[in-house]
């Protein structure tokens, strides 16, 4: 049997890996070689999953729904919550989360959440303990072959997968043949310089799928965490937890004074309008602070020991000093369109995790559900290769372009600039221009990434979750769908389809490639 390439070593990834090996398929996990470098090991909030007796995946798919701004598909919100309970067994399990560890429920309080639901792990790393107990798992089963290896190119063959081109060590790409590939490589909020991400998180999965023709939507949808510290240039930004403000951390002036009293749950305030108050703060009021001086700092240190940590490391302290805080790049909402189970319009290609848009988190994601989202659709995802008929991949394409991995540090600035939690036209057509010029022709990668992000967020002239233009500042009916691009084709609107998810739209609409 060929394996099965998953590309990518973060909770989706590991999570296929896992559950493809646990089903006999044999599997060639890629990654492009620092485990601690994504966004699952930097994770802090947790996994939302609906646990307690008096909560419901009913209504964890609410909030979802809520706080997606009108964009997220009931179906796959549905899935997402109504499997959290399965999807995270095998971790609770192993004692990940301070739940198991007590005995007891002890889910922490996140914005947008209607009820405490999220698990964390003790001392708040919760990223490195989930990381490290799926790569356990990973280590141990003999039909996963790990392999740190960069893709530079998914070769589709008479519109089907036959394989993926790696970087080896040599001069020439090294062919790897594969009938299914799933592209699980995070988003690509890493490319902006004020950013909670590692550099790595650089659109590589985007750009190999629109390479290889696949349809990508909802790119104009970028999160930005409200509260990254702002100390320094340090990049990635240190992220102080949303799980602090549901411990009670307030967001305070340089006087002190409250300084999100107006908005409607103060500091619990989806991330989307928190984010856009913490910037307007920052220009209008000037700087803007996080404290914890108010709780007990035995509580703060033990609940956050391993975040104390980080904070300590720029000279101050999480329980007692007032912390500046700022927007940061954080998440893409946008990615590869995936059915339910995974599949993009490329047969034999799969997609999950962040580079994916199955549905599930609309123009703003709710907090604490994409580890979640790695962990239900990476074993759908595996659940459905393995259904498949195994069948022999065809002989390997031209290498052809290579995936491009430049990206310089001005145009890091310039999305800041043009493509942050503010927009504007005159701004989005200056990055634009920049962009074209620096895109290698028949190149994709990074540049191409954000230029079409940057179209599409040229082309929605409203407001709607992580894409707010200062010109069109109001939500309009008219844009509730998506916008998607396709390889050789003009960007086009996708409305919200009354039923069925995006992918069915999409494939209603355009015949495959
Ligand atoms: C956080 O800890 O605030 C981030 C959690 C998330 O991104 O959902």
């Amino acid at each position: 049997m060929t394996p099965v390439v998953v590309v990518g070593h973060g909770v989706a990834g590991m999570q296929t890996a896992i559950g493809l090996a646990e089903s006999g398929r044999p599997v060639l996990l890629l990654h492009k070689g620092d485990w601690a470098a994504s966004n699952t090991y930097l994770a802090q909030g947790g996994v939302a999953a609906a646990l307690d007796p008096d909560d419901s995946a009913a209504d964890h798919a609410r909030d979802t729904l809520t706080v997606a701004r009108g964009l997220a598909d009931p179906e796959a919100v549905a899935v997402l919550t109504d499997e959290a309970e399965a999807a995270t067994r095998a971790l609770r399990a192993a004692g990940v989360f301070v739940e198991a560890r007590a005995g007891r429920s002890h889910p922490g309080q996140e914005a947008g959440h209607s009820r405490p639901r999220v698990l964390r792990a003790p001392g708040g790393a919760t990223g490195r303990a989930v990381a490290r107990a799926l790569r356990q798992a990973v280590a141990a089963h003999p039909a996963i072959t790990v392999r740190s290896a960069r893709v530079t190119r998914v070769g589709v063959v008479r519109g089907r997968v036959a394989g993926v081109f790696v970087s080896g060590d040599g001069q020439r790409p090294e062919w790897i043949p594969a009938a299914h590939v799933v592209l699980a490589t995070g988003g690509f909020a890493g490319l902006w310089r004020t950013t909670t991400n590692p550099p790595t998180t650089a659109g590589d999965g985007l750009a190999l799928a629109y390479d290889a023709g696949a349809v990508l939507a909802d790119l104009e949808f970028v999160q930005f965490h409200p509260t990254a510290l702002a100390v320094g240039e340090t990049r990635p930004a240190l992220l102080l937890s949303e799980a602090l403000r549901g411990r009670g951390a307030r967001l305070v002036d340089a006087e002190g004074r409250p300084a999100v009293a107006d908005l409607p749950a103060g500091e619990l305030t989806p991330r989307d309008e928190l984010a856009r108050a913490v910037g307007r703060h920052w220009i209008t009021r000037g700087p803007i602070f996080l404290t914890l001086a108010h709780l007990d700092p035995r509580t703060v240190e033990e609940e956050f020991a391993d975040l104390a940590r980080a904070v300590a490391a720029y000279g101050r302290n999480l329980a007692t000093d007032p912390l500046p805080v700022r927007p940061a790049a954080h998440f893409t909402m946008g990615g590869i369109v995936t059915d339910l189970e995974g599949r993009t319009t490329i047969p034999g290609l799969w997609a999950v995790g962040e580079c994916a848009v199955v549905g599930v988190h609309g123009a703003n994601r709710l907090a604490s559900n994409s580890l979640l989202e790695g962990l239900v659709f990476g074993r759908r995802v595996a659940q459905a290769i393995a259904r498949e008929a195994e069948a022999p991949p065809a002989a390997p394409p031209p290498a052809g372009p290579l995936l491009d991995a430049a990206w310089p540090e001005d145009l890091a600035a310039a999305l800041d600039e043009h493509l942050g939690v503010v927009r504007t036209a005159a701004g989005l057509q200056d990055l634009l221009r920049r962009l074209r010029a620096a895109e290698p022709p028949d190149r994709p990668g990074p540049v191409t990434v954000v230029r079409l992000a940057a179209e599409a967020a040229l082309a929605r002239t409203e407001s709607r979750g992580g894409h707010w233009r200062a010109d069109y500042p109001d939500t309009d009916p008219r844009w509730r769908g998506h916008l998607c691009h396709q390889r050789d084709t003009p960007l086009w609107f996708c409305p919200s389809p009354e039923k069925g998810g995006l992918f069915d739209a999409v494939v209603r609409t355009r015949s495959r490639s």
